[in-house]
């Protein structure tokens, strides 16, 4: 559930009026509900309740600093992939002492200030990692965390780019060599064997798999837990979000609405079906959630530029485009676009709903009915909090977007929209030009 509803005519996030920050600040605009991040977080740790749980919030989905600071102060770790997003938790003001470190590629670097900052654990995912983190922590003088991403090789039936617990993708260590290398990782001197991972991929819909892999990879992890002594399992991330229906998905009555095995996936649901079967393992449980904590409290606000009436088909020309928002373009997303101002006495538009660059690709729907909107009024790209801000680039020279928080009454521009000058900040034309 979400807190988008309209009120009379008006698109309303908590207490505030769109339209009115969509005229304050521009646009394309992002805009988070500080309310749906919490009550997704609070309900996701309540349904987990009964086995000790540390949630570790996958902020690759929405690392904007507010937005961290808001995760930390909910009680929220981090999963993190990057020195850069290590920085961004020290930025928001929130340790990095209870947050994991993943990811196929991490450099000496990125290795050497996790352990500076005290990093829960490391996500190994491969042998030669194992040795570079061993040979850091070496060189500090101190003792690694880890623990070893198992590729259980289960189907997540989602989309190819975004599955990542099959045995042809990139991550992780498949589940019958993954004793062989913890061996191997008892050997090194420098690291401390301190759990285990799995992630099976990204935007499930249906909790089998999550079932699936966790039967499938718990025989292993009770094994590691006596020889190694192991003390967490995390099982990733991955829950998924609606995104057809999204803005009615709002509501008490649609998720009541909805038969039973057809809804997605709710945090109740994910609960009842693991806890029975992590329960018995004794371990801490992490959870790496991105998408499902964030994704249906984000929109992104965007104004009509023109109504372009073709031939065969109608075009509705927004300023937002496939940069600011590429998940459309990039998955063949679904994002449902609405009216900021909802008038039911116009009639449908039925058009191609698509921004300025200058590429084909940038296209958000393809003969999408919504309401009539002209040039001047205002839409919103519903469940747009994950993967949004955090994948958008400057294609074209298009600024990167703003983003507005907002709690009850009160909002707040949480990141300026980004000014030409910053864009061109680093470029330099070099003297053999001159
Ligand atoms: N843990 C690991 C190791 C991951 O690789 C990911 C996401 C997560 C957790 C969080 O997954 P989530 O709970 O958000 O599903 N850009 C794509 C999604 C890529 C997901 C990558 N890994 C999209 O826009 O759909």
């Amino acid at each position: 559930m979400h807190h988008f509803r309209y009120v009379g005519q008006h698109l309303h996030c908590e207490s505030v009026d769109l339209a009115e920050v969509a005229r304050l600040y521009g646009t394309p605009t992002y805009v988070y509900s500080a309310a749906t991040i919490a009550d997704n977080y609070t309900r996701l740790a309540k349904s987990l309740q009964g086995v000790d749980v540390q949630i570790c919030y996958a902020m690759k989905a929405n690392s904007t600093l507010a937005i961290l600071r808001h995760f930390a102060n909910l009680g929220a770790a981090f999963d993190l992939v990057s020195g850069g997003e290590l920085r961004r938790v020290l930025s928001a003001g929130a340790d990095v002492k209870r947050s994991v470190f993943a990811g196929v590629g991490k450099t000496e670097e990125e290795i050497a200030l996790a352990l500076q900052q005290g990093i829960f654990s490391f996500h190994v995912e491969s042998e030669p990692e194992m040795a570079r983190i061993n040979h850091v922590a070496g060189k500090l003088g101190v003792k690694a965390p880890i623990a070893i991403r198992i590729n259980p090789d289960v189907d997540a039936h989602t989309h190819a780019k975004i599955t990542t617990g099959k045995s042809d993708n990139k991550f992780g260590i498949p589940l019958k060599v993954a004793g062989a290398a913890y061996e191997a990782a008892s050997k090194y001197p420098n690291l401390h064997i301190k759990g285990v991972q799995m992630h099976i991929g990204s935007q499930l819909t249906d909790v089998g798999p999550f079932v699936e892999a966790v039967k499938k990879v718990s025989p292993f992890v009770a094994e590691l837990k006596a020889k190694h002594g192991i003390d967490y399992f995390s099982v990733g991330g991955g829950i998924g979000i609606v995104y057809r229906d999204a803005l009615a998905s709002g509501s008490q009555e649609w998720w009541d609405a909805q038969l039973a095995g057809q809804r997605p996936i709710t945090p109740e649901a994910y609960g009842a079906a693991l806890v029975p079967l992590l329960k018995p393992l004794g371990l801490k449980i992490l959870l790496e959630p991105g998408r499902f904590l964030v994704g249906n409290s984000g929109v992104l606000l965007s104004r009509v530029e023109y109504l372009k009436r073709g031939q065969s088909k109608n075009f509705l020309i927004v300023d937002a485009a496939m940069n600011d928002l590429v998940r459309p373009a990039m998955y063949d997303a679904f994002h449902e676009v609405v009216p900021l101002h909802r008038d039911t006495s116009r009639p449908a538009l039925v058009a191609d709903i698509v921004g300025p660059i200058c590429e084909s690709g940038d296209c958000f729907a393809k003969d999408r009915s919504l309401q009539q909107v002209g040039e001047g009024e205002y839409v919103a790209f519903m469940s747009a909090g994950a993967y949004g801000y955090t994948m958008a680039s400057r294609y074209n020279t298009r600024s990167m977007a703003a983003e507005v928080l907002i709690k009850g009454s009160a909002f707040e521009l949480i990141n300026a929209r980004e000014t030409y000058d910053a864009l061109i900040a680093g470029e330099r034309v070099p003297a053999f030009l001159k």
